[in-house]
C-alpha cells in the first residue's frame, strides 16, 4: 500500500505524501525493512587500527560491536549476552581483551568465542554459545555492518562510485573532528532535504563562498537503477578548489594528488561521503525515533596531518558544521510542517530531481505490501 501511494505521488510529480512521516506502524516497517538490511557506517578504518579498539552501531533496537581483535581482524558481534540478553557493553567507543558481560560476567573474544561462564553445569558447552556474527566489511577505509541475514556485498553497491573516491586514498587518512547531531525530524525529511539546492542560496551563506550552484548537476551524475547508490562531482566556484569558507585548501597535506574535483557518494538511506582535495566528510544517518534522527558528520584529513600546524580545525569543520544546523533547521521546521492536518504535498521544483529519485529508492526499498 505505502509503495502504492509513493508511486502514485512519484507519477504527479509530488512531494511524499503526509501519512509517510506520521505512522508508527510504517516507521516500524521502516527499521526492520530498511535499517537493519542496510549497510551501516561503523568507522574509519583508523578508529578500529589497534587490536582490541572497538565502536558500537546502534540501530533500532539492535547493537553490534565491531572490533579489531586481537589477532588483528575485523570482527562484527550482537551487543547481546547469550546468558540472559544483558547488553555487553554500552553505546560508544574503546578498548577491550574481551568482552565480559556485567551481569554474571560470561566472557567472550572480540570474534564472540565464547571463554568461559561460572558455575555452569559439568556438560555446559562454551562452543555452542558465541555471541551471534554480523556481516562486516571494509570498504575505501571506512567499515560498515549489515544485519541482514545474506547482504548484498557493498563492493558491487558502490562500484559506480569507486573510480572517483579511490584517488583520495581514504585508508591513508586519519579522523580530525565527529560531530553527532539530534535532529528534530523524521530521517525521510532529512534525506529529502540533502537532495536539493534549492534551498542553498538562501540557506547555506557559508556553503556557497565555494560551491557553485549554477554548477549543480552538470557533473558525472551516476545513480544505481533502484537509485540507493548516487555519485556526483561537485562544481566550485573559479578560483576555489575546496569547499572551505575562502575556497582554500584547510589542510595543507592533500588527500588527492592530481587535478583537484570534488565528489559526494550517497548509499540511501543511512551513508554518505563527500571527498574535497584536502578533506573528506563522513556522514551517518539513523532514525532514533519517528520524529527524530541522529546524523553523524566525521572529518578526515592526511594520516600525519596536525592540528594547529596543518589546519586549523575550527576553518576546517566550519562550513559542514553551519550548514548542517542550518539544514537540521530547516528539517525541523518541515517537520513541524508536516505534523498539520492540513499539510498536502505540492509538485517538486526543477532543481529536485535527486528528490524524486530518492522516493524512488524509498519505494524500492519498503517490501511489496502489507
Ligand atoms: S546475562 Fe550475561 S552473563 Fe548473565
Ligand atoms: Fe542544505
Amino acid at each position: 500500500m505505502t509503495s502504492q501511494i509513493m508511486r502514485d505521488h512519484m507519477k504527479r510529480g509530488l512531494g511524499m505524501p503526509r501519512e509517510l512521516y506520521l505512522s508508527p506502524e510504517l516507521y516500524e516497517r521502516e527499521l526492520e525493512e530498511i535499517f537493519n538490511r542496510s549497510w551501516l557506517l561503523a568507522a574509519h578504518e583508523s578508529q578500529l587500527a589497534r587490536p582490541g579498539q572497538y565502536v558500537t552501531v546502534e540501530s533500532g533496537f539492535e547493537s553490534v560491536i565491531v572490533s579489531r581483535t586481537l589477532e588483528g581482524e575485523l570482527a562484527a558481534v550482537h551487543n547481546v549476552c547469550r546468558h540472559r540478553g544483558a547488553r555487553l557493553l554500552d553505546a560508544g567507543c574503546g578498548t577491550a581483551r574481551r568482552l565480559v558481560c556485567p551481569y554474571h560476567q560470561w566472557a567472550y573474544k572480540l570474534d564472540g568465542t565464547m571463554l568461559g561462564a561460572a558455575k555452569m553445569a559439568p556438560d555446559f558447552d562454551k562452543a555452542r554459545f558465541p555471541l551471534k556474527p554480523v556481516h562486516v566489511t571494509s570498504w575505501q577505509g571506512m567499515v560498515f555492518v549489515n544485519l541482514a541475514e545474506d547482504p548484498e556485498p557493498l563492493a558491487g553497491l558502490l562500484a559506480l562510485g569507486e573510480d572517483a573516491i579511490a584517488p583520495f586514498d581514504l585508508p591513508g587518512a586519519t579522523v580530525a573532528h565527529e560531530i553527532t547531531y539530534d535532529v528534530g525530524a523524521n530521517w525521510k525529511l532529512v534525506w529529502e532535504n540533502a537532495q536539493e539546492c534549492y534551498h542553498c542560496n538562501v540557506n547555506h551563506p557559508e556553503l556557497i563562498r565555494a560551491f557553485d550552484l549554477a554548477a549543480l548537476g552538470d557533473f558525472d551524475l551516476r545513480r544505481s537503477d533502484d537509485m540507493r547508490v548516487q555519485s556526483a562531482r561537485l562544481g566550485l566556484k573559479p578560483g576555489a578548489i575546496s569547499l572551505t569558507l575562502d575556497g582554500r585548501p584547510a589542510c595543507s597535506l592533500p588527500m588527492l594528488t592530481g587535478d583537484p574535483y570534488t565528489v559526494a557518494l550517497h548509499l540511501k538511506p543511512t551513508f554518505a561521503v563527500v571527498c574535497c582535495p584536502d578533506y573528506t566528510v563522513m556522514l551517518r544517518e539513523r532514525p532514533l525515533a519517528i520524529d527524530r534522527t541522529e546524523v553523524t558528520m566525521t572529518w578526515l584529513v592526511r594520516a600525519g596531518a596536525k592540528e594547529g600546524r596543518d589546519y586549523d580545525l575550527d576553518n576546517l569543520i566550519k562550513v559542514w558544521d553551519q550548514t548542517n544546523l542550518q539544514d537540521w533547521a530547516l528539517c525541523e521546521r518541515t517537520q513541524l510542517g508536516v505534523r498539520s492536518r492540513f499539510f498536502e504535498p505540492g509538485p517538486l521544483s526543477g532543481d529536485e530531481p535527486s528528490v524524486a529519485a530518492f522516493h524512488h529508492a524509498y519505494a524500492a526499498m519498503l517490501s511489496e505490501e502489507k
